[in-house]
């Protein structure tokens, strides 16, 4: 979908749909008003009136959208107000949909990119789909009396969407086609936009002495990779990075400790957590943010096999730390302490923040709407709550109390990678958190947010969802750059 900003009074092409964002309150004149009257259309948000062959209307079909009260409408509105009238639309045949916004440049910028990220769609394995199922609006224009400024205030925020993008297309490729090799391969690409991009593959790590994780991909036939993503936007070139982990997963069988077949297609996004950094790293050189940041990821998959590891194994880790392995379905830990360590060793950052789909039980505690925040430190926990709120990703802190880490005591090793079914997601944070060195920190799991479930916003199609792009993206840009 082409997006562009024209005027208000910029002349309408044939058959186009538009998408009027109105308020709580708004009173309407001739036949429009005669449409609200026969309605239960107040305005309220998400809230939408589909009027066909709108009388003394140049649209062929007018989509009123509510955004609540005008008082608050803010971006987050307009990008779902945005959002919620190409969702009206996108199937009605129309090619050409033009979203009305009043106010400013910011509003009719976060209106594209409401546009955007509610037209993402992964369809490149569709090969039968009937036309009339296909989103059939190919271009969209936001109207606005600041076409120039909302263009220029679009820019970062179209990185942004580039970002999230990519993430989605990761997260949705299927496991024969997204093993490690090739997840490494798509960020490589990335150099195009003037990141830089180290591979490591097996006899790398092996010197480097990754025992946890290479023991993860030891029984897949797909190699295990480490990708290594630097961005140095900062004026001076020398300053310390900030420094982002993924667990990239790039399938969860469980390995030996097989999971149940229900769902466990679901397991292709175990890479969610690779697939955010990545995202994450796509915007900032998509925006060219003024920050040095370095992205991590460990791409492995976790298959039974005759070589796989096993229950019982004890692993080396880089840190030089032991690990007798109770179960290898918990194996995003056992990446992250070989690509925490090697992070914080080599590239010494300001701190660590890791993103992965780590546990099934954060989707107990926390529901869909919320991933969890786990962190040694108080400063680092609220500037990336603060930064969750103003992006609408749902982000909670959870503890990390000493005393649980006797739930992971080994009786022959100095740690074992389960503590059992009590606090599951508290105690994998607990084992993280031995792999950073002291080193300011925090956890996302993302279990529970990578994949969108029906109460997700008008912005986030089924499927991936992209989420911990735009949190971390507005933690750089409010905190760490200038
Ligand atoms: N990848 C899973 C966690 C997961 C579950 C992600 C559901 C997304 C949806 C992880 O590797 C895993 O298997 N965790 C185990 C840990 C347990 C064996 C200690 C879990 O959560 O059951
Ligand atoms: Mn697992
Ligand atoms: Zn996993």
């Amino acid at each position: 979908m082409d997006i562009q900003f024209v005027a208000s009074d910029a002349a309408l092409a044939a058959n186009a749909a538009v998408a009027r964002i109105v308020f709580e309150g708004d009173t309407y004149a001739g036949p429009l008003a005669q449409a609200v009257a026969a309605s239960r259309f107040t305005g309220a948000k998400g809230q939408t009136l589909d009027i066909l062959a709108p009388q003394g209307e140049a649209a062929a079909r007018l989509v009123l959208v509510g955004a609540g009260k005008r008082d608050g409408f803010n971006a987050l509105g307009a990008e779902h107000a945005a959002a919620t009238g190409y969702n009206q639309v996108k199937l009605s045949g129309l090619t050409v949909l033009r979203v009305e916004v009043s106010g400013d440049a910011e509003l009719a910028a976060h209106a594209a990119l409401g546009l955007r990220l509610a037209g993402y769609r992964f369809d490149k394995y569709r090969t039968k789909e009937k036309a009339e199922k296909k989103p059939s609006i190919v271009k969209a224009e936001v109207a606005t009396g600041t076409p120039d400024a909302a263009l220029a205030t679009f820019g970062p925020l179209s990185a942004l969407a580039d970002g999230i993008s990519f993430t989605r297309d990761l997260v949705s490729e299927p496991p024969n086609v997204l093993f490690p090799a090739e997840f490494a391969a798509r960020v490589k690409a990335l150099e195009s936009l003037g990141l830089e991009v180290e591979i490591l593959g097996e006899p790398e790590m092996t010197k480097l002495g990754m025992g946890s994780l290479l023991a993860v991909g030891q029984g897949s036939i797909r190699e295990s990779r480490l990708a290594i993503i630097k961005w140095y936007g900062a004026d001076d070139k020398s300053a310390q990075p900030v420094a982002f982990v993924g667990k990239g997963v790039c399938f969860d069988t469980g390995g030996i400790s097989i999971k149940p077949a229900e769902n466990m297609e679901d397991m292709k996004w175990d890479m969610g957590g690779a697939g955010a950094v990545s995202g994450l790293m796509h915007t900032l050189a998509g925006r060219k943010a003024k920050v040095n940041a370095i992205g991590i990821l460990g791409l492995v998959e976790n298959m039974p096999d005759g070589n796989a590891y096993r229950p019982g194994d004890v692993l080396t880790s880089m840190s030089g730390q032991t690990i007798e392995v109770i179960n290898t379905d918990a194996e995003g830990r056992l990446v992250l302490a070989d690509a925490l360590w090697y992070c914080q060793d080599r590239f010494k950052p300001k701190f660590m923040v890791d993103l992965a789909t780590l546990t099934g039980a954060i989707i107990i505690a926390l529901g869909n709407d919320y991933a969890g925040c786990f962190s040694n430190n108080d400063e680092l926990s609220a500037n990336l709550l603060a930064a969750a709120a103003a992006e609408n990703e749902g982000l909670w802190r959870m503890p990390l109390p000493e005393a649980y880490n006797k739930q992971i005591d080994s009786m022959i090793a100095d740690m074992k990678n389960t503590g059992g079914r009590p606090g599951g997601s508290i105690t994998a944070a607990l084992f993280l958190q031995r792999y950073v060195n002291g080193l300011p920190w925090a956890h996302l799991d993302i279990a529970s947010t990578a994949w969108s479930k029906p109460s997700s916003a008008p912005t986030s199609p089924d499927g991936a969802t992209g989420y911990g792009v735009r949190l971390l993206n507005r933690l750089v840009q409010d905190r760490y750059e200038g």
